[in-house]
């Protein structure tokens, strides 16, 4: 019998048993895989920042979102109360040493995440596994400091991370299989569709979301207001319109991935230096209560207006 699995797979037995997470970095895209590793795999989470006030505010919004969880009847009171007491803060890497999976969301910037893997390995045992959830750097360099460059492996979440089903397990020439085979399983124990990709710049997602995201910034470089451009959008069926999608990934890392797809194939991906400006000037956009930006398509073109 034909075995059930993706594509270069391998067999789930060789698995390594997740029974601590460590994750670096207290944003907004760590703070929301922190709450569902802690969710479906009901196992302590350390998350670590680089000051107190960034790790307090990762663990405070993991505890709201569980409050969330509570009022919309989804989890018991006991149950919030269970999660809750599953999720650490810390800013000592030392914490991680009994840690079995970490996972980093740092600053996309290639020696920060080089960094700060080696030294968090310092601190872990050999078994341990290491991941990353970079957008669209090569997550072999970003390896190229451990002394353990085989149990490193690629694992893309997408925002919202609750609800995306999707998660990028990215092998390197160097991952081993029990790593891989770790990345698939926990995978499924959070429940989402994983496949395996190369590590090439944006593997397979951001290579699409860089070319939509690429040409409806490249409409508004030629003088087509966002507003038109959104509108124009909408045949092709896309659950976001261009300015909602940039807002919701970010405009700054939304900059960065366009940057680093056209840096890797220049002829093929706009680098919008509209859209740096955007990111640089989005103090100056109106905001909602969760700090999102509202009506960008609006903001925009007042920005670029100078
Ligand atoms: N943050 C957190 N949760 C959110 C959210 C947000 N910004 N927006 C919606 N949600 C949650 C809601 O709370 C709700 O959760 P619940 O079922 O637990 O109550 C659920 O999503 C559905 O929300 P809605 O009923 O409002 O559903 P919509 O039909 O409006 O869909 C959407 C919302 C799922 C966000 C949909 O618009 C969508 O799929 N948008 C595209 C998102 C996308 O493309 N993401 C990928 C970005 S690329 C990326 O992350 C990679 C990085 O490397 C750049």
């Amino acid at each position: 019998k034909r075995a059930k699995r993706p594509a270069g797979a391998p067999d789930k037995s060789l698995a390594k048993k997740v029974t601590k997470i460590g994750v670096i970095g207290a944003g907004y895209m760590a703070s929301q895989f922190a709450l569902l590793f802690v969710r479906r795999l009901r196992v302590p989470v350390v998350i670590t920042d680089l000051d107190q006030a960034h790790v307090d505010k990762g663990v405070a919004y993991i505890h709201d979102e569980i409050g969330k969880l509570q009022e919309k009847d989804r989890i018991s009171p006991d149950e919030a109360n269970r999660l809750r007491a599953l999720v650490t803060g810390t800013t000592d890497k030392a914490d991680f040493a009994d840690c079995d999976w970490v996972i980093e969301a740092v600053f996309e910037e290639l020696t920060v995440k080089q960094d700060v893997f080696a030294e968090v390995e310092q601190y872990l045992s050999d078994e341990a596994v290491l991941a990353t959830n970079t957008s669209s750097l090569s997550v072999e360099q970003i390896g190229a400091k451990l002394k353990h460059p085989e149990r490193l492996v690629g694992f893309h979440f997408f925002t919202p991370v609750a609800v995306m089903p999707l998660i990028e397990v990215v092998k390197t020439p160097h991952t081993d299989d029990a790593t891989l085979s770790t990345a698939m399983v926990t995978a499924a124990a959070l429940k989402k569709n994983a496949v395996i990709t190369a590590d090439t710049p944006g593997f397979v997602v951001n290579r699409v979301l860089a070319k939509v995201l690429g040409e409806a910034m490249h409409a508004v470089d030629d003088g087509t207001p966002f507003e038109t451009v959104d509108k124009a959008f909408a045949p092709l069926g896309l659950p976001m319109a261009p300015s909602a999608l940039l807002d919701l990934v970010g405009l700054k890392v939304g900059a960065h991935v366009l940057d680093t797809h056209h840096a890797a194939f220049p002829d093929r991906f706009y680098r919008s230096e509209n859209l740096h400006r955007l990111a640089e000037y989005s103090t100056l956009l109106e905001k909602d209560s969760k700090g999102k930006v509202k009506g960008l398509d609006k903001g925009a073109a007042k920005i670029l207006a100078g």
